[in-house]
């Protein structure tokens, strides 16, 4: 394993095990909107300043883009860790066991590593450009399916943005129609870990931010998938818009997404 990587896997593993203890114990939240249904805990911040901690004593000349503390410069740096300390805050209020935290490492505008892990599952999924993806030991590979029907898909509805919500839902009705279900499990960075691990066919969910999407869009691209925005384009650490599966599913699913926006825009 990279240095790199293991260090970031020490920093998750150690967010975990704070995120468990205060799991156990979820009447002590002290929970915070920062706005429409988006909601932050004591324990997202102390999971980020474990993970903050933990990188910035290894690595002091790197800069940082977090979730909750946002971005900090570090001079003349081409690396950039981006952190989300709890990728599924919802899931963890209210005890529905499924999130993770996401730690990526971006060189110059390229994401090199990206680990994501599962505390619940204690499940540790890793990637670096160029050497794969895996899932603790075991190497992980997208799924051959190669049509939209009978597929196994997830995402995310747009509840913080009432507008897109409006637009989304008929997208949402179309692409139901033809898949065998969809899932919303509420953590966008273990929806690309599954997409990478085979557990899904495919992904799709606009307005992320690219602390939900780094590490896990590297997951997707090592396990041999592909990941894109909504219009077609690689920018979706930017757009926040992400469709992720095998190169089919990928086209598929882009082109419901964009014959369902000109028909909810007629
Ligand atoms: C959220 C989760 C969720 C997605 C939201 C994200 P958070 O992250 O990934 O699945 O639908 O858009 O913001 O706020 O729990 O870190
Ligand atoms: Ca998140
Ligand atoms: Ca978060």
């Amino acid at each position: 394993m990279h240095p790199m990587v293991n260090t970031a896997v020490n920093a998750a593993r150690q967010a975990g095990r704070l995120i468990l203890r205060a799991y156990d114990d979820k009447n002590r939240l002290n929970i915070d909107a920062k706005g429409l249904n988006d909601y932050v805990t004591q324990v997202d911040k102390a999971a980020e300043f474990t993970i903050i901690k933990i990188l910035s004593e290894a690595y002091p000349d790197h800069s940082i883009l977090a979730e909750e503390s946002g971005a900090i410069h570090r001079k003349n740096s081409n690396y950039q860790w981006i952190i989300d300390p709890l990728d599924g805050t919802l899931n963890f209020i209210n005890n529905f066991g499924h999130f993770c935290i996401s730690i990526a490492l971006k060189v110059n505008n390229t994401i090199e590593h990206g680990v994501i892990y599962d505390p619940i599952r204690n499940e540790m999924f890793t990637a670096t450009r160029g050497s794969g993806a895996n899932v603790d030991s075991k190497r992980m590979r997208v799924n051959k399916k190669t049509e939209l029907t009978g597929s196994f898909l997830a995402t995310g509805f747009p509840v913080r943005e009432s507008d897109l919500l409006d637009n989304y839902l008929p997208t949402f009705n179309h692409i139901l129609k033809q898949a065998s279900d969809i899932r919303i499990a509420g953590s966008a960075a273990l929806n690309l870990a599954y997409v990478a691990a085979g557990r899904l066919d495919g992904y799709f969910e606009p307005n992320l931010h690219s602390w939900d999407i780094a590490a896990g869009s590297l997951m997707v691209l090592e396990a041999g998938g592909y990941v894109g925005d909504y219009n077609g384009s690689e920018d979706y650490l930017n757009s926040g818009n992400v469709i992720a599966g095998n190169m089919k599913i990928y086209k598929s699913l882009l082109q419901e997404l964009k014959a369902t926006k000109a028909k909810s825009s007629e």
